[in-house]
């Protein structure tokens, strides 16, 4: 596997050669070409990452190249070599489509990250066709979008408990899809002819909590007319989600452990024990071992809640599935909103797999909705994004950037530098004041005008 494969053009051979011999060291596999009508031929016939060629040659020019590349290879990069001084040519280049320029003379190392950054963006425009043909093949397991090593092992847990009655706990930070396994548990298990029953723990108080699960009696309180029968019964014969399970009040929770145990609820004023059969899936986003030391959680009921646990992993660590899920929101959010965006710029698919997505797939979907109305191409531009996610940097400040187009200003510097010290101390508002030298208020102003004020 080399860096990329490129095509060298320029009209004199002293300088292919030198040029090839010195990105052949630096592991790039070079061909060249000393015209460029042998050059466009060449690239026709052959799939190359990039072309530089200089601008003047005889015949064809580099300029009039760049516009046959437009028109045939549009994926493929071209950077032009200008001559020093002659900005108008390089602006001449851009407007015909070129990737980039260069002015002569230069480095090797300069040429080099130019190469680097195209190579990649011209991948990063393949791998996003890639991703729509594969959207419209449906790389996922029911709704679940998702085909990176950690989802697959996902599908594969499902898989393998679905059949049973095992009572399954979901955990993952928030957003990350324990509902849709949840669901997905149930449809592919022997109970889907049966009802799925949802409930949030967290939504109801803890009386009203315990009459939906359990149901009452006639007259068991004073709004009882009739008697009505808990969630519980309601999932015989398919499951029971309980969502948000850490939770449940514990006031409540020896209740439910017998019932999980006994598999029959007694039901609220009422003296007969009404058995059950429903399989129980649980999810939550808390640390539910955490839980049982602070003794906000009873051991008894995370063992019996845990019998097969699945976790699913945060969105940052799932690889291209940040891109996968993407484009399949893209296309849900045109469709429904009858615009004709069809998918995301290579520079918009970098800055989505760069972003750590704390909301994870919930927090994307929200994204891709927004630019989706934003848009004004065909494809997301990095300027239909959010603030956040266009100036995202994984936790480095870029001081002293080899790469000039990294360079930032001063403002950007301090922005990223008070978020990263802020992320550092978990959101400590005091501590990072403290270590940034700022007292409270200036830095919540700060935080307020970067938008990450909470
Ligand atoms: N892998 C996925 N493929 C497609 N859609 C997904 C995926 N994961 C999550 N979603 C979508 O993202 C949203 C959030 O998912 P879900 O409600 O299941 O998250 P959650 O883990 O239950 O979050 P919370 O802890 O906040 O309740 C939903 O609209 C869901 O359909
Ligand atoms: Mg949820």
């Amino acid at each position: 596997m080399t860096n990329g494969k490129i095509l060298i053009i320029d009209d004199e051979r002293s300088v292919c050669e030198t040029l090839q011999a010195a990105l052949s060291k630096k592991g790039y596999a070079v061909a060249w070409r000393t015209s460029a009508e042998e050059g466009f031929a060449q690239l026709l016939a052959e799939d190359f990452d990039a072309v530089v060629t200089d601008i003047h040659m005889r015949g064809l020019s580099g300029l009039e190249l760049c516009e046959r590349v437009v028109q045939n290879r549009p994926d493929l990069p071209v950077i032009v070599i200008t001559a020093f001084g002659s900005m108008d040519t390089a602006i001449a280049a851009i407007r015909a489509g070129a990737y980039d320029f260069i002015t002569k003379p230069f480095e090797t190392d300069a040429l080099r990250m130019t190469l680097e950054r195209a190579v990649r963006h011209g991948r990063l425009r393949e791998e996003v066709k890639r991703l729509r043909r594969a959207v419209a093949e449906k790389q996922s397991v029911d709704e679940i979008v998702g085909a990176s090593a950690a989802m697959r092992g996902v599908y594969d847990m499902i898989e393998r408990v679905a059949d049973s009655t095992a009572s399954v706990l979901v955990t993952g930070e928030s957003g990350t899809g324990k509902e849709l396994v949840a669901r997905a548990l149930h449809r592919r298990g022997q109970r889907r002819a049966g009802p799925f029953v949802a409930i949030n723990c967290a939504a109801l108080p803890e009386a009203l909590l315990e009459s939906e699960l359990f149901g009452h009696a006639r007259g068991a309180f004073t709004d009882a007319r009739a008697a009505r029968a808990g969630l519980f019964a309601k999932a015989d014969g398919g499951t029971l989600f309980l969502d948000e399970i850490g939770e449940m009040p514990v006031g409540l929770q020896p209740k439910l452990l017998r019932a999980l145990q006994e598999r029959k609820v007694r039901p609220l004023g009422g003296d007969a024990e009404v058995p059950f059969d429903a399989r129980i899936v649980t999810a939550t986003n808390r640390d539910l071992e955490s839980a049982v030391e602070e003794r906000a959680f009873r051991e008894d009921l995370f063992y019996r809640i845990n019998v097969v646990h699945i976790e699913l992993p945060p969105l940052r660590s799932r690889g291209a599935d940040v891109l996968l899920l993407a484009q399949r929101f893209i296309e849900h959010f045109a469709a429904a909103a009858g615009r004709a965006v069809k998918g995301l710029s290579a520079a918009a698919a970098d800055k989505l797999l760069a972003y750590a997505w704390p909301g994870n797939v919930r927090e994307l979907s929200n994204c891709i909705e927004r630019a989706v109305a934003l848009a004004r191409y065909d494809e997301l531009a990095v300027e239909d994004l959010p603030e956040k996610i266009r100036s995202y940097r994984r936790s480095h400040v870029v001081v002293a950037a080899e790469d000039p187009s990294e360079l930032v200003s001063l403002e950007e510097v301090e922005r990223r530098y008070v978020l990263r010290v802020v992320e550092t101390v978990g959101g400590n508002k005091t501590m990072a004041a403290q270590v940034l030298g700022l007292d409270r208020a200036t830095l919540y102003r700060k935080l307020v005008r970067y938008g990450a004020a909470r």
